[in-house]
């Protein structure tokens, strides 16, 4: 198995996690570490709607707390039709937190995009 769909099952393997009762969408991720260590994260949903969390910052916010810092890829498993791409806010706190990492999101059935998080967040705050 490459590294690639590793990464890949880790992300599908995390999906399973998902606690989704409201969208019923199921969301896995696995961040890459430079480090080698793979952290996993799945999406949260409660009911104050607003307070759902992301299945990739949940990988991304363990990887921090866990001490890493320097990051090589990350991949999105979802139960979509289609590979979604990740939202708006997981990109911003990405583009921080990672730099221009490559992202890989899949569907269950075997369809991939993969794009450098420059592409998906072309123009972005990082201020301060
Ligand atoms: N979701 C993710 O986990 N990652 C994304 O990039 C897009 C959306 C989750 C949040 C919510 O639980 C569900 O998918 C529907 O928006």
């Amino acid at each position: 198995m490459t590294p690639h769909n590793d990464l890949r099952e880790t992300a599908k393997r995390a999906m399973e996690n998902s606690r989704s009762p409201f969208s019923g969408l199921k969301v896995g991720a696995a961040l890459k570490a430079k480090s080698g260590k793979v952290f996993a994260g799945a999406n949260i949903e409660t009911a104050s709607l607003g307070l759902t969390i992301c299945a990739e910052r949940v990988a991304l916010f363990s990887a921090i707390a866990g001490g890493e810092r320097e990051f090589e890829e990350i991949a999105i498993v979802s139960s979509a039709d289609e590979p979604i791409p990740p939202c708006g806010a997981c990109r911003q706190v990405m583009w921080e937190l990672c730099g221009d990492i490559r992202v890989s999101t899949h569907d269950l059935k075997g369809a991939s995009e993969s794009f450098k998080l420059s592409e998906l967040l072309p123009f972005p705050f990082e201020k301060f």
